[in-house]
């Protein structure tokens, strides 16, 4: 049987449309599960939308909708949107979905049972925005930094779950890369979360409505950040059949930096008082800013990746995300910025490349295959520094790798003046040329395949067949 990969994105908050942040976690997520698709893996991606909690009651409210009215409209957003940028996902989860409620029920029982849930009062400030409390030294003039928004004083009675017990194997685990934390500075930045006071965890609510009920007390329901958790267990439908045996644990959860605690603390910790296995790796990805400002609705910068669609198409839109800082760092995109990436390396690199390969090979046939040695020892060093940046996640390097080659074989064109040897009739020389680019070309398509799904089935069929006429692949675009 071949290896399997189970692979997941965070599940969404429905409280707003989608926006180029969670299109970001998506379309590298996509990539990784195609790359892994390739290699004939096995693979389960996982993604979906988080339904419950205080964030989604008010957007509900806002919006002059019942909450499941709300949700039902904006999950299908979400669905529609990632159809719109070609994302492979094998399953979406919703929070709201029967199934999951029941796995959730049957966790929570798992863990009451286990006797690592307690009834405590609690005080405490708590940001709807983050759906999670707040100390007040992490406040500025007493706003939450992330949503500039006062936090709610709120004092319940809530059921705990005892992480402490579980902090100092879980701290082993993670020095000893059980579970893999990537990039390694964010393995730092967990391991420097343990010489903090870490303490147990609220895990339900007593006065918020919309949410699974806590199966032994009816009163509360259960905090949104445990029922979302759990949607990595119940989207293979844990403990029913086959595709969880099958798919447990999870090869890789993508997340970004802003919910690192919850994945590599509080889920780690959950999933050992419930024995099960422990995700293998978990890579942290950094935050965008949107030229030089946070992604927000106030100042109105929110980038709709539907609009990157229609301005740029699917493939591109992916490409030009990807290519515009290392994945694991924090960076900045500009619209403009995207608008001249895709001239520079979509018009003139990959576009050119393909549009002069096909008019000059309209003029000649290609019938050697005679590739000399120098060029296969550098296709297999080539794909070598690919397949090493995809597992260290580098897509960033893996995208900069692809197009060195593209530019090598512009350059190439450049440097052997087809259009001379055409018009001396030197057609020899003529097909050495255009064979070493077909090579060149396929390779391309190959390494291109995971970013740029239809624009590699494109160029594959256009080096398959004998087009007549030339086919122009991403026409030069005008900026913003
Ligand atoms: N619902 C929780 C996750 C639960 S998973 C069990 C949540 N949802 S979210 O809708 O807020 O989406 C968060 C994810 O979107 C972050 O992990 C992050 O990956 C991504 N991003 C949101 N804005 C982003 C940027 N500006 N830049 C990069 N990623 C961003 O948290």
């Amino acid at each position: 049987m071949s290896n399997k990969f189970y692979l997941t994105t965070p599940i969404y908050y429905v409280n707003d449309k989608p926006h180029l942040g969670h299109a970001y976690t998506t379309i590298a997520a996509d990539v990784l599960a195609r790359y892994h698709r390739l290699k004939k893996e096995e693979v389960f991606f996982l993604t979906g939308t988080d339904e419950h909690g205080t964030k989604i009651i008010e957007a509900a409210e806002k919006a002059n909708k019942k909450p499941k009215e709300f949700c039902d409209q904006i999950s299908q957003e979400f669905k529609k949107t990632w159809q719109n940028l070609n994302i492979s996902y094998d399953y979406f989860i919703r929070t709201t979905d029967k199934k999951h409620q029941k796995t959730v029920e049957k966790i929570l029982l798992k863990l009451e049972k286990k006797g690592v849930i307690y009834k405590s009062k609690y005080k405490g400030l708590y940001c709807s925005g983050c759906e999670k409390f707040l100390k007040r030294k992490e406040l500025i003039d007493n706003l939450c930094i992330f949503h500039q928004k006062e936090p709610k004083e709120i004092s319940e009675e809530n059921y705990f779950f005892s992480l402490k017990e579980y902090l100092p194997q879980l701290k082993k685990i993670i020095e000893k890369n059980k579970i893999k934390i990537l990039p390694p500075e964010r393995k730092a930045e967990v391991l420097g979360l343990f010489k903090q006071k870490i303490g147990n965890f609220s895990i339900s609510r007593e006065k918020v409505e919309w949410g699974i009920k806590i199966p032994w007390d009816k009163s509360q329901t259960v905090y949104v950040w445990v029922d979302a958790l759990i949607n990595y267990l119940s989207g293979i439908e844990y403990s029913e059949n086959s595709k969880f045996d099958r798919y447990w644990p999870v090869d890789l959860h993508l997340i970004g930096k802003d919910i690192l605690k919850f994945h590599t603390i509080y889920w780690p910790a959950m999933l050992l008082a419930l024995d099960l296995e422990l995700p293998r790796q978990i890579f942290v990805h950094g935050y965008f800013t949107v030229d030089d400002q946070k992604m927000s609705k106030s100042l109105g910068n929110v980038v709709d990746p539907n609009d990157l669609i229609r301005k740029f198409g699917i493939d591109a839109t992916r490409y030009l995300i990807l290519s515009q800082f290392p994945f694991g760092a924090d960076g900045d995109i500009s619209l403009k910025r995207l608008a001249e990436k895709y001239n520079a390396d979509l018009a003139n690199g990959l576009g050119n490349l393909l549009n002069r390969f096909l008019g000059i090979r309209e003029k000649c046939k290609i019938k050697r295959i005679n590739l000399s040695k120098r060029n296969e020892r550098k296709r297999t060093k080539l794909q070598k520094k690919y397949e090493k940046a995809f597992q260290n996640f580098q897509l960033y390097e893996a995208l900069l790798i692809i197009w060195d080659r593209i530019s090598y074989f512009n350059k190439y064109i450049d440097k052997k003046a087809p259009w001379i040897l055409i018009r001396e009739k030197k057609l020899d020389k003529l097909e050495e040329i255009l064979y070493n680019i077909h090579i060149g070309l396929k390779e391309i398509v190959f390494l291109l395949k995971p970013f740029m799904p239809q624009t590699a089935e494109e160029i594959e069929k256009n080096l398959k067949k004998k087009i007549k006429r030339k086919r122009v692949l991403f026409s030069r675009i005008n900026s913003f």
